[in-house]
């Protein structure tokens, strides 16, 4: 899961999805609805790796919250999930949806009112907030005490608008994914990383010699994007999503890589 490992991945997710120019229709049988894959008999999904426990590798296999339950999506098709690692830039910006590179973006993805311009999201899936990871007992427990440091942000992220924002006085110092980030902060290349909190609290378990020192109340919920008008795709993960909630089967995905009941 380290850094390094990540360039040839991306290199080869982008020959894979050059291929997957066209659409193909899935007739959907009960739904009435026809819904296009990219790719036939498959559900593609775009993602931005590492960000565990929302999607990372284990072995051979892209594991995660995130993946659970793009699976349910999947199976409701009576198709396979396919996953293509690729920069988050292109994920948030739309692009990768518009260029039929995946038909859902799920990437632990916080939906905002400038990416609904350029994608639709689904209905909210998951609560997080930015949060600040420092070496453990470095002492920096909000924004202002950086003036003068480097603070490490993620690439096109909402974490890095919010320390633009109101970082002021740190030098940002720009990675290209998450795990850039997080070991940057352990081997002290920066003073401190922002990010989401899942991710960060997921990662402390691990690295003691690391901590949260803060949340930042941002309030982000996460959510499915398809291309802007793929409303039959949209609503099918809705429906999804809603009856996973009802039925217990999104508890049971949230307990796997949370350890908790969600929130109610
Ligand atoms: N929630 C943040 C955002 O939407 C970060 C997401 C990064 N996800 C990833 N898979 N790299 O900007």
């Amino acid at each position: 899961m380290f850094a390094r490992s990540a360039l040839p991945v991306i290199a080869v997710a982008a020959t894979v999805t050059l291929l997957a120019g066209c659409t193909s229709t899935a007739s959907q049988g009960s739904s009435g609805s026809d819904i296009s894959l990219v790719k036939s008999g498959k559900l593609t999904t775009c993602t931005h790796l590492p960000y565990p426990p929302f999607q990372s590798r284990q072995g051979k296999k892209i594991v995660g919250f995130d993946v659970d339950l793009v699976d349910l999506v999947a199976s409701a098709l009576d198709v396979k999930q396919e996953i293509v690692d690729t920069p988050f830039e292109g994920i948030q910006s739309g692009e990768d949806l518009n260029a039929n590179q995946c038909d859902v973006a799920a990437a632990g993805m916080t939906i905002n009112e400038v990416r609904e311009k350029n994608l639709d999201f689904s209905d909210p899936y998951f609560e997080a907030t930015q949060a600040l990871l420092t070496k453990k007992g470095a002492s920096y427990k909000a924004l202002g005490d950086l003036k003068g440091k480097k603070l490490a942000v993620q690439q096109g992220t909402t974490g890095e608008q919010y320390a633009q924002r109101h970082a002021k006085g740190a030098k940002l110092v720009q990675f290209e994914d998450l795990a850039l980030l997080l070991t940057a902060v352990k081997t002290g290349q920066v003073d401190a990383g922002i990010d989401d909190n899942g991710v960060l609290y997921d990662y402390v378990k691990d690295n003691p010699d690391t901590e949260v020192t803060a949340e930042f109340n941002t309030g982000e919920r996460y959510g499915i994007a398809v291309r802007t008008g793929n409303d039959a795709l949209r609503k099918r993960v809705n429906k999804v999503l809603g009856d996973a909630r009802a039925d217990g089967r999104y508890d049971r995905i949230y307990r796997k890589w949370f350890g908790t009941a969600p929130k109610k």
